[in-house]
């Protein structure tokens, strides 16, 4: 008797499962500034010389500092100065963002200008909602996408298998991946939240920016990563790895109290914010 082919499938996929738990590691300077702020004896300036051994690194976080994204009217000269007016969980994620740019450039065609464009997004929405958190909502919409990242590096052939199914069955990034491997990018940004210990307020929209209506512990970040990525789709900036610009969920308009009004506000802020994030669109 030949095995069931859905029984074949699915062992294939947990074998898939396992190849891609072999999660890249976190960055060495990521690690260092966790285990530093452990150390009640850390100072501000400890880790801002720390960070700044790391000229191309630094240079890379000021540029960000200082884009569009955080709108600041002073520049921010000094990596200290960033962790003072940024604060340090900003620092930390653009620390990261930084090291791991490279490695999103790499993986997919639009995906850093669709990630720099999300993050544009949360920071714009977590403004207009007044909320006193939008520099580290808008890291969270940065990284939200780091499961695209891991999938094409480390499971190229899947990733083109993905890629061709969303070409011909015109098909949602993820409902894609969710055919050919079982799981998806959220899925996997979860693996890598863990495996990073990054907080939850960093794993969680990574886990459920397509359904926001699953969050538990920070249902406002995810759903406001949930609207930014689908903004920033709409207005064509970047690739997320389809053309589709999903309907907002109804979760995501109930937990943030928005209203259609909202958007119009929204956009106004976003169009030249998104204009002028292209010096970060090649941050070498
Ligand atoms: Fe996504
Ligand atoms: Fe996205």
């Amino acid at each position: 008797m030949s095995p069931d082919p859905n029984i074949s499938d699915r062992m294939q996929a947990k074998k898939e499962v396992r190849r891609i738990k072999n999660l890249p590691t976190v960055p060495g300077i990521v690690a260092k500034i966790s285990r530093m702020v452990e150390n009640p004896d850390t100072s501000v300036a400890d880790v801002g010389r720390l960070i700044s051994q790391d000229q191309v690194l630094s240079a890379k976080v000021l540029r960000m500092a200082n884009s569009a994204f955080f709108g600041m009217s002073r520049k921010i000269s000094s990596i200290s100065q960033a962790l003072i007016i940024l604060g340090f969980e900003v620092v930390k994620g653009l620390v990261l963002t930084s090291s791991v740019f490279d490695m999103i450039q790499k993986s997919m065609a639009g995906l850093w200008e669709h990630s720099i464009g999300c993050a544009a997004a949360s920071g714009v929405i977590a403004a207009h909602l007044g909320r006193d958190d939008a520099e580290e909502v808008l890291v969270a919409g940065l990284l939200h996408d780091l499961g695209k990242v891991v999938l094409a590096l480390n499971l190229p052939e899947e990733m083109k298998l993905v890629q061709d199914k969303v070409a011909e069955e015109d098909l949602y990034f993820y409902e894609a991946e969710n055919k050919v491997l079982d799981f998806d990018h959220a899925e996997i940004g979860q693996w890598l939240a863990e495996h990073w210990n990054l907080p939850e307020s960093l794993a969680e929209p990574m886990r459920f920016h397509h359904k926001p209506e699953k969050a538990v512990l920070k249902p406002e970040w995810t759903a406001i990563v949930h609207i930014a990525d689908i903004l920033v789709r709409a207005k064509g900036f970047g690739n997320g790895g389809d053309d589709m610009v999903p309907d907002i969920s109804m979760a995501a308009w109930d937990i943030l109290g928005l209203r259609k009004v909202d958007f119009l506000p929204i956009l106004e802020k976003l169009e030249p914010k998104l204009s002028s994030l292209n010096d970060l669109t090649a941050l070498n």
